[in-house]
């Protein structure tokens, strides 16, 4: 049995797609678990870039299943645009796509909700797909899974619920215009029977495969640090992006999970609002987010920049259990003169040596840096680990010492190719 969790370390971006690329040729099935379209996870083929937003990354493996768990939350439109896209780039969907019928569907009111939310006074940043409100439904206990989508009787008097609720909420709270229960409750029929059938009991098939020794590998959405419950609060998605949810978010027991992956960028970004300790200054910023290309996948935003820093990548360590490290853009430090490594935060006098769950502290702290000397040579074209520059390999090395966790794959661009094992 090795079934696999592969998550981000970080607040997203780490390369997640790349690396469920590279993994995906040893499982059989690859599994989302929570999140909907906000994710964006690039992978590159040759001149070939696709950014898979729900479908799981390894669609564009020929022959293996990808599953949408329960845990995901579905915008039907953004899924048939992306089958579609998929489809016409020559990538086989129809019998390796599977939809859990447990999951939630977002609705045009959750997008307006997260749109109205988001032009107010502490906002979140978020990508305003609706994930929020949506998310916030399903616990309510108001949401519409894919399994009421598909009875049109149970869609009606669902929908008429939440509409009188939502357009309530729109007219009297925020002076906005009501949603037309006839045009959604027609469009949503039609996405129903579009997506019919993908939809299935993908819990049950998923732990029928791994009865027949199949191989499941979860890909993650999101990073540690954006979880609802682990990340920084209230600067986070609206879902358990960390390993745990690979169990809640699917129906696999958390016996049938074998191994957690990390995918750790080299440096540091976020997207969108909240603390960032180790956030660069503008030149800098500037510097790293041209070379690294960060603007984010869904939204175009730029992603801000920083160092690295080791405390909240030891939290991601012991909250998601992480067994091994796959390092990403290591190339994108290959021309600074020095780097710099977090090793704890000061606040108000006091010394901290591990994350902190208070935002006033991340927002006010300073952070205490280690400094080594930068490797000053292109690592892209690299091809194993002991051709990369000395100080390349002490900055992995220190890495590694700090997190107490073993480093096993290192990334020096978004290729397939451009990725070799650390060895020892
Ligand atoms: P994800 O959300 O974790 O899947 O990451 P994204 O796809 O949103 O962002 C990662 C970006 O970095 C993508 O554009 C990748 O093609 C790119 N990328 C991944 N690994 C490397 C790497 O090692 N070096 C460089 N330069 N780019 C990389
Ligand atoms: P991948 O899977 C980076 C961020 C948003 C915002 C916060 C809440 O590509 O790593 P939401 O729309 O989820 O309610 O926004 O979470 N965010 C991401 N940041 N990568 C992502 O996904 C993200 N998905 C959401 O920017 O700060
Ligand atoms: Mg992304």
């Amino acid at each position: 049995m090795t079934n696999i969790v592969i998550v981000g370390a970080q607040w997203g971006d780490e390369g997640k797609g790349k690396v469920i690329d590279l993994f995906a040729p040893k499982v059989d099935f690859i599994v989302r678990y929570q999140g909907g379209n906000n994710a964006g996870h690039t992978v590159v083929i040759g001149e070939d870039e696709f950014i898979l937003h729900l479908v799981p990354s390894g669609i564009l493996h020929k022959g293996k299943i990808c599953v949408i768990g329960n845990g995901v939350v579905i915008d039907p439109k953004a899924l048939l645009d992306e089958i579609e896209t998929l489809e016409k780039k020559g990538i086989e969907i129809d019998g390796r796509l599977l939809v859990s019928e447990e999951a939630h569907v977002i609705f045009p009111y959750h997008k307006r909700l997260d749109e109205i939310k988001e032009e107010k006074k502490g906002k979140i940043g978020t990508t305003k797909k609706g994930i929020g409100p949506c998310y916030a439904d399903k616990v309510a206990r108001l949401g519409i899974r894919v399994i009421d989508l598909l009875d049109e009787a149970t869609l009606k008097e669902k929908l008429h619920n939440n509409l009188e609720e939502k357009n309530a909420i729109l007219t009297k709270i925020y002076m906005q215009e009501a949603f037309d229960f006839e045009t959604i409750y027609r469009e949503y029929l039609n996405y129903a029977k579009c997506i019919k059938k993908y939809v299935c009991d993908t819990a049950a098939t998923l732990n029928d495969a791994i009865r027949k020794k199949k191989r499941i590998l979860f890909e993650g959405a999101q990073g540690t640090l954006l979880d609802v419950d682990h990340g920084t609060y209230p600067f986070v998605t609206s879902s358990n992006s960390t390993a745990g949810g690979a169990s809640t978010g699917t129906g696999v027991g958390p016996t049938k999970i074998d191994k957690v992956i990390g995918v750790v960028k080299a440096y540091t970004t976020r997207v969108g609002e909240g603390p960032f300790p180790t956030e660069f200054t503008k030149d800098l910023m500037g510097r790293i987010r041209q070379k690294g290309k960060e603007f984010g996948a869904t939204t175009g935003r730029p992603r801000r920049c920083g160092w690295f820093d080791s405390l909240i990548v030891k939290h991601s360590i012991m909250i998601n259990g992480i067994d091994e490290i796959v390092v990403t853009k290591l190339d994108v430090l290959d021309d600074l003169d020095s780097l710099k490594i977090c090793t704890a935060y000061r606040f108000e006098g006091k010394v901290y040596n591990g994350f902190s769950s208070d935002v006033k502290v991340l927002t006010g702290c300073e952070p205490i840096y280690e400094e080594l000397p930068g490797w000053k040579k292109d690592t892209t074209k690299i091809t194993s680990y002991l051709k990369l520059p000395s100080n390349a390999k002490n900055y992995l090395k220190r890495i590694q010492v700090l997190l107490k966790t073993k480093i096993v794959l290192v990334s020096v661009g978004s290729d397939r190719r451009q990725t070799f094992s650390k060895g020892a």
